[in-house]
């Protein structure tokens, strides 16, 4: 799909804190509560201490998500499976800046393969090479937890990162997502510091699952709820 560009806050849930074995419905049901995107999350057990799941299953969940499939891939080295992520349907590809040497051809080679460019920040990996990569990218994911597992604690540190990064993005079209430890205590403080895509996996799926009744919307809604208070 193609998807205009805002700034209004947008709620990423990340399946990554699903019930594994019914992901088409988990979908649908935080779609139908009122998420934004479906955050997708790609791990390898290589650049990451844990492994999730591949292209196949990102084209098996495809068709139960109507809006933007956000795919984080957490995995190195990333060049030799973006067509296949793309072919599997992804509306976002965003790749890690740590992955490999050559970042500017894997985001060239995302836009190629006709998906947005994202490039995610690790907790410990600045601004500096940033600059020179603002227009190839659509999206830029800013870590506020180590990559690899959901439930992690908030790095309070990374909120002056979103402040800078704001400001060097300027009027450029460029999402600032951020990723790991959101919840309605910390959405507040990125929104205001210039975040748009706010990531939430423990925070969206906890306490219940698809079977039970679900409480995804009133945990979606909470979250958005802080964050757009903060804007005023
Ligand atoms: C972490 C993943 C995140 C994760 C966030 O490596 O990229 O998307 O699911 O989980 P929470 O919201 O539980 O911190
Ligand atoms: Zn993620």
């Amino acid at each position: 799909m193609s998807f205009a560009f805002d700034r209004r806050i947008k709620i990423a849930p990340s399946i990554l804190s699903a019930d594994f074995a019914n992901f088409g419905a988990e979908c649908r049901a935080i779609e139908a509560e009122g998420a934004d995107w479906v955050h997708v999350d790609v791990m390898d057990g290589h650049f990451v201490p844990n492994i999730t799941f591949g292209p196949a299953t990102c084209a098996a969940i495809r068709p139960h998500i109507k809006g933007v499939m956000d795919v984080h891939l957490m995995i190195a080295p990333v060049d030799p499976y973006i067509e296949a992520f793309a072919a599997a349907g992804a509306d976002v590809i965003t790749a890690h800046a740590e992955a490999g040497p050559h970042v500017h051809r894997t985001l060239q080679a995302i836009r190629n393969a006709g998906a947005k460019a994202g490039l995610a920040l690790n907790p410990g990996t600045g601004l500096d090479g940033v600059e020179n990569l603002l227009d190839m990218v659509d999206l830029i994911c800013v870590m506020t937890v180590n990559p690899g597992f959901g439930g992690q604690k908030f790095i309070h540190s990374q909120v002056d990162k979103i402040r800078r990064l704001r400001a060097l993005i300027g009027e450029r079209p460029i999402h600032i997502e951020i990723d790991g430890g959101v919840t309605p205590e910390t959405a507040p403080l990125v929104a205001a510091a210039g975040a748009d895509v706010l990531v939430a996996g423990s925070a969206v799926f906890k306490g219940g699952s698809v079977g039970d009744p679900a409480p995804y919307g009133a945990n979606i809604r909470a979250i958005r709820a802080a964050a757009e208070a903060s804007l005023g």
